[in-house]
């Protein structure tokens, strides 16, 4: 793991960022549609992928499991084109080192289960957010039939003879991986299932119409209650999947935006995936336009940060507030003026960047595990003899943020979890005026 830096010349609290910055396709929908090709008879093409760390360990567990992956660059829409082939795939025990850094590793065990009968896979570990059980993956095989096997930290799941069969699974609690995973599980097994108590993230409802363009027959996308007709391994046709927008990504921009940004418009995003965001920022006074694929802060240094108003946060599944936002909404709140409660309901250990920003100044009290206060008006400073690091990959973009806001030089270490979500934000935070160094590590 490179032990890169940034580097970090804080802007003290002044409002210069200019520029534009492009979008990228999401990752979160892009893990999931490369696990999605081992539905499919042919090769399937996926346009306007980001390059990532998480895509590359991705592309090596599928080759690992013996697929095909080519991987070129889109140099007109800064993008990547993957084309992933699995009919040569023939090992199902999915890469354990991958899988215990890395917990989208967990969503192939789905579309391999479906297609092959069987697969394995240790406890997948990532972003230290909290426990991140797979229960509810487990429960949905075993609904369908499948047997499970525990050898110290290896799942063995097999399938019955004939294949994963139809059932009704009722989730515990939303789930975005279990929806995804078990949606694809559904999709080759035999006869109907019915998933209920199902995430409605766009990641899903997108890679739900893939399939369904290609064959799979699913009822209810972008409803809670999926119902999946079990066909036929699924034909691309050389349909390529076109990646959504990653809306963590735009709203991450948008609060640097809000904070240090003069006018910064934000392309190639989907607004609509964010309306909860830009309907609290807007009602907090910062100058938004928007249009059907952008969101521009417009003359906003024109307004002082400590003219913005608070608001209260309670994370919530989508529609609602996302939890991949609630790091850098802190920071924002840090800046404005007046209190503010957040509230974390999804992942019960998402506040340890907080001990980041008391030490820059952030005025900020832990009130439970789940519950923190901000008050705003905070004269943020890059700590002395200190430095700063990415707990995870949006706690590392709320801790940029907080060292562009500040005075002082910041150090960043822990910037692989960055590298995860956010693909060369050095050279986009720059682009916009910002000076942000990469300082390679051994
Ligand atoms: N959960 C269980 N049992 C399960 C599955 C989930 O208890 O079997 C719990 C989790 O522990 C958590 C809650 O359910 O408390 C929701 O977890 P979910 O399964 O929805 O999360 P995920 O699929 O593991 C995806 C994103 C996360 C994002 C969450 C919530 C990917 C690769 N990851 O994770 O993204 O925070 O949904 O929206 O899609 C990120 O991008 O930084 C990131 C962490």
């Amino acid at each position: 793991m490179a032990k890169d830096y940034f580097k970090i010349q804080g802007l003290g609290g002044k409002k210069i960022l200019r520029g534009e910055v492009q979008i990228n396709g999401a990752k979160n929908a892009v893990l999931k549609a490369m696990a999605a090709a081992i539905l499919f008879k042919d090769e399937v093409k996926i346009l306007n992928a980001p390059y990532t760390e998480d895509v590359k360990k991705t592309v090596t567990l599928l080759e690992t499991a013996g697929a095909k992956v080519e991987v070129s660059e889109d140099a007109v829409n800064h993008s990547h084109v993957l084309k992933i082939n699995t009919a040569t795939l023939h090992n199902t025990d999915i890469d354990p080192e991958i899988a215990k850094s890395m917990r989208a590793s967990v969503v192939m065990t789905g579309p391999m289960l479906s297609r092959y009968g069987k697969v394995s896979l240790v406890q997948p570990g990532g972003c230290v957010i909290g426990a991140r059980p797979i229960d509810q993956f487990i429960e949905g095989y075993k609904k369908m039939g499948a047997t499970v096997e525990f050898k110290d930290d290896v799942s063995i799941i097999t399938a019955p003879e004939g294949g994963l069969r139809g059932a009704e699974i009722i989730f515990h609690l939303q789930t975005v991986g279990g929806t995804e995973t078990l949606m694809m599980a559904a999709v080759l097994a035999k006869g109907v299932t019915v998933l209920k108590n199902c995430a409605m993230e766009p990641e899903i409802t997108s890679l739900a119409e893939y399939l369904t363009s290609c064959g799979a027959k699913i009822e209810g996308i972008g409803t809670t209650t999926l119902t999946i007709t079990g066909v036929e391994p699924l034909v691309s046709a050389g349909k390529p999947y076109v990646t959504i927008p990653d809306r963590i990504e735009a709203g991450s921009f948008l609060l640097l935006a809000a904070l240090c940004g003069d006018d910064v418009k934000i392309t190639t995003c989907e607004p609509k995936h964010l309306e909860v965001l830009i309907s609290m920022l807007m009602d907090s006074g910062v100058p938004l336009q928007i249009g059907t694929d952008f969101i521009h802060v417009k003359n906003n240094g024109a307004v002082k940060n400590s003219e913005l108003k608070t608001f209260n946060v309670r994370t919530h599944e989508y529609p609602g507030f996302a939890t991949d936002l609630q790091p850098q909404v802190s920071v924002f709140l840090t800046q404005a003026s007046g209190e503010s409660i957040i509230f974390e309901t999804i992942f019960e250990g998402r506040f340890k960047y907080t001990e980041d920003l008391i030490k820059m100044g952030a005025n900020i009290t832990i009130m439970n595990p789940r519950e923190i206060m901000v008050k705003g008006g905070a004269e943020l400073k890059a700590p002395e003899a200190e430095e700063l690091r990415a707990h995870d990959i949006r706690a590392g973009f709320a801790v940029v943020m907080a060292a562009l806001v500040a005075s002082g030089e910041s150090v960043i270490n822990n910037i692989y979890y960055i590298d995860r979500g956010y693909e060369r934000l050095e050279e986009r935070l720059c682009a916009l005026g910002a000076k942000v160094e990469r300082v390679k590590g051994e």
